[in-house]
C-alpha cells in the first residue's frame, strides 16, 4: 500500500481523469429533489482504518443516500441479535430489479436478500420490533459512526417518498399476509421511507462506513458488530450490493460495495479502508455510471481489491 500522503494525489487524478465523463448516465426521476440534482456533482472519500481521511471532488456537499442506508439499517438490527432475522431474509442475490415483488409469491414473502427493497422493509419491521423509534435510532448511530451530529434525514425526500412509493407500498402489505411483517406495514414504510432520506457527504459516508473495513469498530473504537457479523455483511455487499448488475460490479471493481439510486456508492477494503463515491447520473440497473467508474480505476490503478 503506497504512502498515506499520495492518497489525496490518488483521488484527486481519479476525479480529474474522469471530468470529461461528468454528467453521464440518468438521474433517478421518481421524486422531484432526486431530479434537480446537480448532474454534474462528482465526490470521493476515502477513509483508513487508522482513521485518516483523504478526499476530492464535491466530497463534503450532502446528497441523499438512499440504498446504502440498507447497510446501516442492517447493522442496527444485527446489533439486537434477533434471532430470526435470517429466518425472514435470504442471503441470495436476487438477479431482479431492486422493487421487484416477483418473488415474493413463490417464495412465501420471504425476501431475497437485505439489500433489495423487501428485504431492508423486513429489516426495518425487525428493528421496529425491537426499539420504539427506529427513526431516531438509526440517525444517532449514522451521527456516531459518522463524527457528525448535524445530519438530518431529508424531511422532503422523506415526503416524496412517502407519495410515490406505491411499489414499496404493495411490498409491504404483500409479505404482511404471508406472516412475514409483524407491525404495521405503514409504520415499517415511514422508517424505511426515512432512512432511504438520510441526506450525507462522501466524507460522512466514508466515515460512517469504516467500521466495515475494521472488524465492526470504528478508529476510535467503537464497536458496531462483532468481526463475524462484519464479514457477514461485506459477504452481502459483495452479492447483493448493486442491485441486479452485482456481478458485473464485482468483476470491475472486486470490492463489497453497497449503492444507492442518489449517485452514492459505499467500497470496503477489509484491513484497510472504506471510500464513498457520489455521482448522480445512474446505469440502467441504478448504479452510479461515475461512481463505478472511479472505484474501478482506485482497485485497477493500485490493485486494492479483495482478490
Ligand atoms: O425505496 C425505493 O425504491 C427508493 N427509495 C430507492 C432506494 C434505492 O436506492 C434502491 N434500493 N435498493
Amino acid at each position: 500500500m503506497r504512502a498515506h500522503a499520495d492518497f489525496d494525489q490518488l483521488l484527486q487524478t481519479i476525479v480529474d481523469d474522469l471530468a470529461p465523463e461528468r454528467g453521464a448516465g440518468e438521474l433517478a426521476d421518481y421524486i422531484e429533489p432526486l431530479r434537480r440534482v446537480d448532474p454534474l456533482s462528482f465526490g470521493m472519500a476515502l477513509c483508513t482504518v487508522e482513521g485518516e481521511l483523504y478526499c476530492a471532488g464535491d466530497a463534503t456537499q450532502r446528497f441523499s443516500i438512499q440504498s446504502v442506508s440498507k447497510v446501516l439499517s442492517l447493522t442496527l438490527a444485527m446489533q439486537h441479535g434477533r434471532h430470526d432475522l435470517w429466518r425472514r431474509v435470504g442471503r441470495e442475490p436476487s438477479g431482479n430489479r431492486f422493487n421487484s415483488l416477483v418473488q415474493l409469491e413463490h417464495e412465501r414473502g420471504i425476501p431475497r436478500n437485505p439489500f433489495i427493497n423487501a428485504g431492508a422493509l423486513v429489516v426495518t419491521d425487525v428493528i421496529l420490533e425491537m426499539l420504539s423509534d427506529a427513526k431516531a435510532t438509526l440517525l444517532d448511530l449514522v451521527r456516531g459512526v459518522a463524527g457528525a451530529a448535524d445530519i438530518e434525514f431529508d424531511r422532503e425526500v422523506a415526503r416524496a417518498e412517502h407519495e410515490t412509493g406505491h411499489t414499496n407500498r404493495a411490498m409491504a402489505w404483500f409479505m404482511k399476509s404471508f406472516g412475514n411483517l409483524q407491525g404495521d406495514p405503514e409504520a415499517v414504510l415511514d422508517a424505511y421511507f426515512h432512512h432511504c432520506a438520510l441526506s450525507m457527504s462522501c466524507v460522512e459516508l466514508a466515515r460512517a462506513g469504516v467500521y466495515l473495513a475494521n472488524g465492526g469498530c470504528t478508529p476510535e473504537g467503537m464497536c458496531m458488530l462483532s468481526p463475524a457479523q462484519t464479514k457477514q455483511v461485506n459477504s452481502l455487499m459483495l452479492t447483493c450490493g448493486a442491485y441486479d448488475a452485482v456481478g458485473e460490479f464485482a468483476f470491475r471493481v472486486g470490492l463489497p460495495a453497497k449503492s444507492g439510486v442518489g449517485g452514492g456508492i459505499l467500497a470496503i477494503l477489509p484491513g484497510r479502508f472504506s471510500v464513498a463515491v457520489w455521482s448522480p447520473g445512474l446505469d440502467r440497473a441504478g448504479n452510479s455510471v461515475l461512481g463505478t467508474m472511479a472505484l474501478e480505476q482506485l482497485s485497477s490503478r493500485t490493485g486494492w481489491s479483495i482478490f
